[in-house]
């Protein structure tokens, strides 16, 4: 039904780290069918789900004229597809903007990434002109250290693009959900996960609001 695509032109964003909490969080606490496509050749998403045994169904798709034709195919079997990018603007990721719903993007508050904010913003925005508005896109700041400098820039920088929504929640940096990987874990799983994890679900409320 909804198509939820994590995407940024940028690597190493958390766009996986997201995806995985987001689609635990769809599968394991809302009860929601899900099917992911693992859209980035790196397959650690992939990999990271299979270990974590959520029963969502897993495809491992990169090509981009295939991802045009799969991505809608799932979409009437499923509550919600969601897709995890490699971390560039190649024809694979712009197969997914055409086809989303909603575009997720995560950047960090540092001075490049949020260069990269204004180049998706560019390219969400020639979607959603050939796409009557679609998709609906949300930016989020991720590794955030609470009350720094960089942060109140992010947030300013964010607040500036048209055709992106702002979204309020922010994601701190934090030791245990860098170590949710290696855990083979979310962070409602590990000792200590709590603030974490009430972030993330409010992160995700905005994120299905978007949708609406
Ligand atoms: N909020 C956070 N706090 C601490 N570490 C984080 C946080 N979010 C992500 N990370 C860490 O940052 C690194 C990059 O995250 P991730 O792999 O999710 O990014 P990505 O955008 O999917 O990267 P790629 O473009 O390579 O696919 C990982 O080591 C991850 O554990
Ligand atoms: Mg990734």
């Amino acid at each position: 039904m909804t198509i939820v695509s994590f995407t940024n032109l940028k690597g190493g964003v958390g766009k996986s780290t997201t995806a995985v909490h987001f689609i635990y969080w769809l599968a394991k606490i809302k009860k929601k069918s899900v099917a992911v496509i693992d859209a980035d050749g790196q397959g650690s998403t992939g990999v990271w789900l299979q270990a974590m045994e959520l029963g969502v169904e897993l495809h491992r798709i990169i090509d981009a004229d295939e991802l045009a034709d799969q991505i809608p195919a799932l979409e009437e079997n499923f509550d919600y597809v969601v897709v995890d990018n490699a971390g560039n603007l190649g024809e694979a990721t712009r197969s997914t903007l055409l086809t989303a719903k909603i575009a997720v993007i995560p950047i960090s508050p540092s001075g490049l990434d949020l260069m990269s904010a204004a180049s998706a913003a560019k390219v969400v925005r020639q979607n959603q002109k050939a796409r009557g508005g679609f998709p609906k896109a949300g930016i989020f700041i991720n590794r955030a250290t609470k009350n720094s400098k960089l942060l109140s820039e992010a947030v300013e920088v964010i607040g500036q693009l048209d055709s992106i929504t702002p979204l309020k929640q922010i994601i701190y940096r934090r030791e245990l959900i860098a170590d949710t990987f290696l855990q083979k874990a979310t962070v409602w799983d590990l000792a200590g996960g709590k603030e974490a994890g009430a972030d993330y679900q409010k992160l995700f409320g905005e994120i299905l609001r978007l949708g609406k």
